[in-house]
């Protein structure tokens, strides 16, 4: 029976990975520590919370001694935990370069110390930053431009250091912009789809002509068990959906499905550094024998009806900080 200490495992990707984890493995224990940010949110988990083999640990990643504690009783550890929208690193870094930064040099120092099996630092294909023609390969110089895909490249290359120098068995995940259930209503498609419902406007930033690499959230974290099991220690593995997409072909998608009038896209004032293009090439992990398993379409149906069949779980969002935030974002 292995132990997994999952951390950030109330956000978006982190309760997907536990749902999976738990639903493919009899023979697993996790420990879930998050310190439920905004982000963080323990109803994603409602369906497993009565599970024998779950445990959740309200704490910081940055707070060594808590670390310190449960690493001792940890084989596997898989590092979600990070503040994770770009638009909030822009108006307030410092929340990133703690919890990105330190905190995964905290559970680093702590798996040092101790005996673990794996680390998996949950990494993004943002590190690498934009890219107008062909795709990054996993050895390609990182030039991050966001206060939040810099400080996930520090956290990247902390944990390359702590394997080059303490031998941790670190393993890392370079993924593409995941969608699926329960992902927070701030981010493009759960925002686009809430708001579409909603008969609310869909904010789209400059020309509506960035490109982003989407993989359905469980492809991402079947791409992880994958990397964990396969994985050759010290390496770095990007985990991409194979599915470019402007935002103004999101944005149709979505209105399209939900059957809503053109009339809800707005342009609005461009994010400040805003990446033109995010690719990469997955051709390491694909021969190796992995590749995604959902398509584009099929997963994105899929998701639109999550929502439309979940609005107590993102009206709930919605309240509250979240209106805050985005009253002081758009004046909307
Ligand atoms: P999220 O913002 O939905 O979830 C982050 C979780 O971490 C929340 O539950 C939050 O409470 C928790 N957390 C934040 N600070 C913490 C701290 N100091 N201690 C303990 N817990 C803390 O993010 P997500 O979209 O699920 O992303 C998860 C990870 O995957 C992040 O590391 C992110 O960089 C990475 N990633 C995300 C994407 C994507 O498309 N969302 C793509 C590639 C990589
Ligand atoms: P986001 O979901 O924030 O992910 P990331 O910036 O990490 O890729 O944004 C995805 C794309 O959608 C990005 O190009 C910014 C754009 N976007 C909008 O146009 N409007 C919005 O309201 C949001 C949240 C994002």
């Amino acid at each position: 029976m292995k132990t997994y200490l999952v951390t950030g495992g109330a956000g978006f990707i982190g309760s997907n990975y536990i749902h999976y984890l738990l639903g493919k493995y009899k023979d697993v224990n996790v420990v879930n520590l998050d310190k439920l940010t905004y982000a963080g949110n323990l109803d994603n988990l409602k369906q497993v919370e009565n599970d024998p083999r779950y445990k959740f640990v309200k704490g910081d990643i940055c707070d060594e001694k808590l670390v310190n504690e449960l690493m001792a009783d940890a084989d596997v550890v898989v590092n979600f935990a990070a503040e994770s929208h770009v638009d909030r690193s822009i108006g307030s870094p410092d929340d990133f370069i703690k919890t990105d930064n330190f905190g995964a040099f905290t559970l680093l120092e702590a798996a040092r110390r101790t005996h673990i099996d794996r680390f998996v630092q949950i990494s993004t294909d943002e590190v690498y930053g934009s890219i107008d023609n062909g795709s990054f390969v996993e050895t390609d110089p990182l030039m991050p431009s966001s206060p939040y895909s810099a400080s996930k490249t520090g956290a990247d290359r902390i944990a390359f250091s702590y394997f080059v120098t303490y031998g941790v068995p670190v393993l890392i995940t370079r993924c593409s912009n995941n969608y699926g259930p329960f992902h927070y209503p701030e981010k493009l498609i759960p925002l686009f789809v809430t708001n579409a419902i909603e008969d609310k406007d869909m904010p789209i930033y400059g020309d509506g002509l960035n490109v982003r690499d989407w993989i359905y959230v469980e492809d991402h974290c079947d791409g992880i068990d994958f990397v964990l099991r396969n994985g050759e220690l010290g390496e770095v593995y990007n985990i991409g959906g194979g599915n470019e997409k402007t935002n103004l072909e999101i944005t149709d998608y979505v209105l399209k499905k939900l059957d809503k009038p053109d009339s809800l896209k707005i342009f609005v004032k461009d994010r400040p550094g805003h990446d033109r293009r995010y690719a990469i090439d997955c051709s390491r992990l694909k021969k190796m024998g992995w590749k995604p398993n959902y398509d584009f379409e099929a997963a994105m149906d899929k998701t639109i009806q999550w929502y439309v069949e979940n609005v107590e779980w993102w009206k709930k969002i919605k309240s509250g900080e979240y209106m805050e935030y985005y009253k002081n974002q758009y004046n909307k």
